[in-house]
């Protein structure tokens, strides 16, 4: 166990987008948490289907949308980053364990680092596609354009970026309607929203993130444009959760 890991049991505080005090209780607590988890991470999988070769995913976590496009596509390979020590020790595990080891390589490195790095070159350009889920949504919106201009200029003709993260509500109506489609979520499994929230941590500033720096999904596909991305779309909405992106034509 890291240092990290030790002091977070300590005082619950965690690195933004870790969520849960102990990273085994993630990938349950997740699925209670969010509407329709896999759902999501399936639909961004299925985007990739023309550019799955050679695959940038930034925040991997647990590897929980790793191991769906490593299942999916026996070709790709993905180089994997994320800034929490103990989320990427849980997702190599799980990636040696289903026998993918040779087609990932997980990298410890905060994503806006990357972005605010050009030059950086440490596990190459060139990629056909950039994932990534719920992550992002803790950069301020200077630092998503900035990465999103990155992923851009990291791709490679026809290349494509997928993101699935929650959406700023349009207005004080639209938030209270997706927090009571997430509290109806809570219901069906027995529970209330604060209490499946039992375990989830309290994130502190770290590197580039945040507890939440929530953009609405017209500024997200503004940014998109503005960063070049040619075609633009939203294959997936579920109330404030959205899985959006684009390529590069
Ligand atoms: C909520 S988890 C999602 C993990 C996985 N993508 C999924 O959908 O299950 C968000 C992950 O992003 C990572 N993360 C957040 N901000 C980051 C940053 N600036 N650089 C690298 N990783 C970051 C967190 O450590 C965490 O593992």
């Amino acid at each position: 166990m890291n240092s990290h890991s030790t002091a977070s049991l300590v005082n619950k505080e965690i690195f933004p987008g870790e969520v849960f005090v102990n990273t085994a209780d993630f990938d349950i607590g997740i699925r209670r948490l969010l509407p329709k988890y896999d759902e999501m991470l399936d639909v961004l999988a299925g985007c990739i289907s023309g550019a799955n070769h050679r695959i940038l995913e930034l925040g991997c976590g647990t590897g929980e949308l790793s191991l769906k496009v490593l299942q999916r596509y026996p070709s790709a390979e993905i180089v994997a980053l994320d800034y929490s020590p103990r989320m990427l020790d849980f997702a190599r595990s799980k990636i040696e364990s289903a026998g993918y080891a040779a087609r990932w390589s997980g990298i410890e490195m905060d994503f806006g680092e990357w972005a605010n790095n050009p030059n950086f070159s440490g596990f190459g350009d060139r990629f056909d596609a950039c994932i990534s889920s719920l992550a992002i949504h803790h950069l301020d919106d200077e630092m998503k354009l900035k990465l999103f201009q990155r992923i851009r200029e990291s791709l490679n003709p026809d290349g494509c970026f997928w993101n699935a993260d929650p959406m700023l509500a349009e207005s004080a109506a639209m938030r209270d309607i997706y927090q009571a489609a997430r509290e109806e979520w809570a219901a069906n499994q027995g529970e209330t929203l604060a209490a499946i929230r039992g375990n989830v941590g309290m994130s502190v500033s770290y590197g580039y993130s945040n507890p939440d720096r929530l953009a609405t999904l017209s500024a997200h596909l503004e940014m998109l444009a503005s960063s070049g991305f040619e075609t633009i779309a939203v294959p997936w909405k579920y109330y404030g959760m959205a899985v959006f992106g684009g390529f590069v034509n």
